[in-house]
């Protein structure tokens, strides 16, 4: 972590819990957490639960995210939910482009765009998320698959836009062979491939890349979250099994210090 970024933890629930489970999950993930000062929490409920996690959590430090957003604000787009109806219900943040959803649902690098521009129209945060799959880094080819994931978030942008899509932005490091594997990347591969994102932002747009939080995901656990926040690069971490236990998130949360 470098002083400078505030230090982000987020869970993502993925599609488990029903909406009492989930409240009371958020309860717990609330009332257990000793959240440092400057550290962020937030939580990526099913859409199903978002509204009642949202009200739950109110008062409190944690924030709320989708999983997934829709570009369009309205109309017939059957099973898809706009950034204004995140918003709507609660929701402060939202994750675009996670590699299950780029996997198995038809996301592209230019809808994770149409989205980021949605998002921020609206007001909500986007948590975009990025990373190799098993086959490209024994391919040998991580850093190309990175630069063409970052690069199609600002493509067709000139500086000027791009500087203001980057400023604050979170991007979310997952390689795709350490999520629900118990896999983690070491923490000096999370470190190379996160400060490659940010020398490539400050290559082609200068010191706003100072600005855009890079959280680790894959497999993160109570025990390894500490040597993987503890990288200069790493500003938080984007957990998926392991916040699903009140107890362990909020070591992890710790963990931010
Ligand atoms: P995991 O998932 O922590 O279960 O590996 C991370 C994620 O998919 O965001």
């Amino acid at each position: 972590m470098n002083p400078s970024r505030k230090p982000l933890i987020a869970g993502n629930w993925k599609m488990h819990r029903t909406v009492s489970e989930s409240v009371a999950l958020a309860r717990a993930v609330a009332d257990t957490s000793r959240i440092g000062p400057r550290t962020e929490v937030v939580v990526a409920p099913v859409f199903t639960a978002l509204q009642a996690v949202a009200q739950a959590l109110v008062g409190t430090r944690v924030t709320v995210a989708g999983q997934n957003v829709y570009f369009e604000e309205q109309g017939a787009f059957t099973g898809e939910i706009s950034a204004p109806m995140l918003k709507d219900v609660g929701c402060a943040w939202s994750l675009v482009g996670h590699s299950e959803r780029r996997q198995l649902f038809g996301e592209t690098d230019a809808s994770v765009q149409k989205k980021l521009f949605a998002l921020r129209k609206h007001g909500l945060a986007p948590i975009a998320c990025l990373g190799e799959t098993l086959a490209e880094r024994e391919g040998g080819v991580t850093y190309d698959v990175l630069r063409r994931q970052l690069d199609a978030m600002t493509a067709s942008l000139d500086a000027q836009e791009a500087t203001a899509l980057l400023t604050g932005l979170v991007l979310a490091y997952e390689p795709v062979w350490a999520i629900g594997t118990g896999r983690t990347a070491k923490s000096s591969d999370a470190q190379s491939a996160h400060a490659f994102l940010r020398d490539r932002i400050r290559d082609r747009y200068g010191e706003v890349a100072d600005t855009v939080r890079i959280l680790y995901g894959g497999s993160v656990k109570p025990d390894n979250a500490a040597e993987l926040l503890a990288q200069p690069d790493v500003d938080g971490v984007l957990v998926g099994g392991a916040s699903l236990d009140a107890a362990g998130f909020a070591r992890i949360i710790q963990a931010a210090g």
